[in-house]
């Protein structure tokens, strides 16, 4: 409500002032002070000893650890843990993790289960939604207290990019169907990966995307965006801040549903014109996260390949990583 430009403040008759102010002061502590015990105490972080963050010293010289729209770029050094630990514990926060598991890929549910149960926002809340055609194929692993797993039943497509295509729409849709009731952020994940070292609530933010391990040192015109100007996909070379990896990105249940809505109604318009984006959803995540900026970066750290791109000195953690493979075998 904008109360600027109302002039009734101005008749307060100068004679009753202090009395309403005597009132205010007399009366109104016990509101306020009422008032921010109910606000404060359930927020208030309780008292923790830590490295003191130093103005003068950077956390990281070696990488960006902010963009241009300071929203933080995740590296290992940047953030303390038990801090952002306590502040989402105080938000009693819930995590969704869709992965899909689609025909032969629910080979890779078992590793990526237990290697989550093992670094996957331990001591928090997680529900896992894993989206399949065959739901008789689901391994039973342990899950730890406050988590559970969830079952999707969905139809499988022929073409593996539409597969990898369709999960835009299944997300939106069931989104808006149960993940809005049911969990606070959603974390949305390849299941041929498996996680390898911590991934936590640092990567928690109302719109987060990776940095593809491929293209994070390159010129914004090397990045393999939708270059054709008939798809709904296309970036022009003279834009583009990152180039993000359609395997890992998230965000608040509200962002993942807008982001994902509005990149199956650009892939929809694709097929209608007769045109598939270079890198399917990729492409379309590309281009809604450039124009709709993520309020965290995750670094490659969150996204791996050892056997493609060894291990360089920067990368102090490898959190989430490619699991060997043979892509033709499964695909089909
Ligand atoms: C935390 O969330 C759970 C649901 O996930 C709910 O049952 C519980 O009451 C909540 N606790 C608090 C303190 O809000
Ligand atoms: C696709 O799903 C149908 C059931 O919905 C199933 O009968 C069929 O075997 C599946 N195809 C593959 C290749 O898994």
């Amino acid at each position: 409500m904008d109360l600027r430009g109302r002039p009734k403040r101005c008749s307060l008759h100068f004679g009753i002032l202090p009395f309403i102010v005597f009132a205010l002061v007399f009366f109104g502590y016990g509101f306020v002070s009422h008032r921010s015990q109910e606000l404060g105490t359930p927020g208030a972080m309780t008292r923790m000893v830590y490295a003191q963050p130093k103005a003068l010293t950077p956390s990281r010289k070696d990488v960006l650890v902010l963009t241009p729209w300071l929203a933080p770029i995740i590296w290992e050094g940047t953030f303390n843990i038990d801090i952002l630990n306590e502040q989402f514990r105080l938000q009693n926060t819930t995590v969704g993790l869709t992965v899909f598991a689609i025909k032969k890929y629910v080979v890779f549910l078992k590793l990526f289960l237990e290697t989550a149960e093992q670094h996957f926002m331990v001591g928090h809340k997680v529900i896992y939604y894993v989206f399949t055609d065959r739901p008789a194929d689901v391994p039973q692993v342990p899950l730890g207290a406050g988590r559970k797993l969830v079952v999707l039943t969905v139809r499988n497509y022929t073409r593996w990019q539409d597969v990898s295509m369709h999960r835009m729409e299944m997300i939106s849709r069931f989104s808006e169907q149960r993940f809005l009731h049911e969990v606070d952020y959603l974390v949305c994940a390849d299941v041929d990966m498996k996680f390898s070292d911590h991934v936590g609530v640092e990567i928690l933010s109302a719109l987060f995307g990776t940095l593809h391990p491929g293209f994070y040192s390159s010129s914004r015109e090397a990045f393999t965006y939708e270059r054709r100007p008939k798809s709904q996909a296309y970036i022009p070379r003279d834009e583009g801040d990152f180039y993000y990896m359609g395997a890992f990105f998230g965000g608040s249940v509200v962002e993942v549903y807008r982001l994902t809505k509005a990149c199956h109604q650009a892939m929809v318009e694709d097929k209608a014109n007769g045109i598939e984006a270079v890198w399917h959803d990729e492409s379309h995540l590309n281009k809604y996260l450039l124009y709709h900026k993520p309020t965290k970066v995750l670094s490659p750290e969150y996204m791996w390949d050892q056997q493609l791109l060894g291990w360089p000195s920067i990368m102090k953690k490898l959190r989430y990583v490619a699991v060997p493979k043979n892509h033709q075998a499964i695909r089909n």
